[in-house]
């Protein structure tokens, strides 16, 4: 199946892989820096220097959507720190390769973000290698798909919030003693938190409480000269889809577009938040879901 294909409608090819998913075994290479033209092509990304000199701290930096953001981030002229797993540096090193490309630094942390002194590392590391933050993108996520209650374990739940939202608490809290005026956090919700989508209960409620935690934080520190925004994208070709969706799931994976979004398509919205571009949003969420339309 060739990318054009994959973009007129055709449901995503079926796969199967171990948590973490790897970019490079994915079936059809992702788009991070080019972004779909009218004729059913891609174009790539025009940058504008919108973060020049910034400097950002990704988590999940080393594939999909965080993969992408690093690249557009480095488009843009910043310098990114990336968290992700041990068991995915093969796709940490190739992030590096591309940001290093467009002539931006990207420094690599594998760790797991479960462990609270492992945040503290992350934010003690970033600040030593970055000499700032300026840019927080709380992005790592764990889901597996159950369909009823009564399959999914206590464990999950606790290892779903372990992974989705207490480290976006952390992290938060430990880099903003370290961040100034015009810095902001960005959150990676999920349309999931919108849906109540019922085959994934323990992470489309660890998505509902990333949103309110964007909107408690925000009124924190909005008057503080840092913003704290979300995203909620609706399905994007990404490896967490093979690791985690069985084949029913990944069968439905669409849009009312038609078609899944390229990580590319979500990473121009946390670039267009951590910009001065978005200088009056803060506590609100940007949907890129593929157009189902949401309240909130
Ligand atoms: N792909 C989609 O359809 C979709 C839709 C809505 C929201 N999202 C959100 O996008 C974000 C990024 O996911 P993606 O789709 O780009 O998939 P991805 O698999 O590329 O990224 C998820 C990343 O989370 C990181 N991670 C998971 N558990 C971790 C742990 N314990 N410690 C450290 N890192 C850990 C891994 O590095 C992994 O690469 C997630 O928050 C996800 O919920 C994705």
């Amino acid at each position: 199946m060739s990318d054009s294909q994959f973009q007129q409608g055709h449901s995503v090819p079926v796969t199967h892989q171990e948590f973490p998913g790897k970019e490079h075994k994915m079936p059809i290479q992702a788009q991070y820096d080019t972004l779909p033209t009218d004729e059913g092509g891609y174009q790539k990304y025009k940058a504008a220097g919108k973060l020049q000199g910034k400097k950002a701290l990704i988590t999940g930096g080393d594939s999909g959507i965080g993969r992408a953001t690093a690249i557009l981030f480095a488009h843009e002229g910043a310098d990114s720190f990336i968290v992700y797993l041990p068991d995915e540096e093969k796709d940490a090193q190739e992030t590096k390769r591309i940001v290093e490309s467009l002539g931006r630094k990207c420094y690599l942390f594998s760790t797991d973000l479960t462990s609270r002194e492992n945040c503290k590392k992350v934010v003690d590391e970033a600040l030593k290698q970055l000499g700032g933050i300026d840019i927080l993108f709380n992005n790592a996520a764990y889901q597996m798909v159950k369909s009823d209650i009564h399959e999914l374990s206590e464990d999950q739940w606790v290892h779903t919030f372990n992974t989705n939202i207490h480290p976006y608490f952390y992290l938060a809290k430990y880099a903003l003693p370290h961040m100034k005026r015009g810095a902001t956090i960005i959150n990676n919700a999920s349309i999931n938190a919108y849906i109540g989508r019922p085959d994934l209960l323990d992470y489309t409620s660890t998505k509902g409480a990333i949103v309110s935690f964007t909107r408690g934080l925000s009124n924190q520190f909005v008057g503080k000269g840092i913003r704290v925004n979300a995203i909620a994208p609706g399905p994007v070709w990404t490896p967490l889809i093979p690791a985690t969706m069985d084949d029913e799931a990944q069968k439905s994976f669409t849009s009312p577009m038609g078609r899944p979004a390229q990580p590319s398509e979500i990473a121009t919205c946390v670039v267009f938040l951590a910009s001065p571009d978005s200088s009056a949003i803060s506590g609100q969420t940007i949907h890129c879901n593929g157009g189902t339309i949401v309240n909130g």
